[in-house]
């Protein structure tokens, strides 16, 4: 039983919130969280790629609109990030884990057509969002807080999917 008569000093306080949730809880979660953090993080580093070499219709519109888009995935990463921190675990944002782990297909090298750009940067947009479904429906038994982030996440970056998508739709 907590002793709540005697506040803890620097060397007594709780470390993390592993001793609260658990060890297993926070790895569990963790397991969800590093693989959104790579993915979000290549987002972003491709949505700048992507923003310098497009060419074509509509360049001003699409150009304008993948910086927006690089701010939210790059806001969105730090979440995730911050989420996995603030539960005690650290995460692997290196750009060497990155490259090597995220799930995003490669872009095309070069200057690259408003059409193309658009795929592109859509297919990195379903490869991450398949990783934000399945942690939306696994972290439900886990942990709700975590859950929380990636549905935030997941709603704000549908939508990105569709404001870049339209400039390629059928009508
Ligand atoms: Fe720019």
């Amino acid at each position: 039983m907590t002793d709540t008569t005697i506040a803890p000093n620097a060397e007594t306080v709780k470390q993390d919130t592993t001793s609260i949730w658990g060890a297993d809880v926070a790895s569990g979660v963790a397991q969800f969280l590093q693989p959104l953090v790579v993915n979000l993080t290549a987002l972003s580093v491709d949505g700048k790629q992507a923003h310098w070499h497009v060419r074509g219709q509509n360049f001003i519109g699409l150009h304008e609109l993948l910086d927006v888009y690089v701010d939210h995935v790059r806001e969105w990463a730090d979440m995730v990030a911050e989420r996995t921190v603030a539960l005690g675990l650290p995460v692997d944002g290196r750009i060497q884990t990155v490259a090597s782990s995220t799930t995003t297909p490669t872009l095309t090298e070069g200057f690259t057509s408003t059409s193309d750009t658009v795929a592109h940067v859509v297919s990195q947009i379903d490869a991450t969002l398949e990783i934000l479904h399945k942690g939306i429906t696994d972290l439900d038994d886990i942990d709700l807080s975590s859950q929380d982030v990636l549905i935030e996440i997941e709603r704000g970056l549908v939508k990105d999917r569709w404001m870049l998508f339209a400039h390629i739709a059928q009508a």
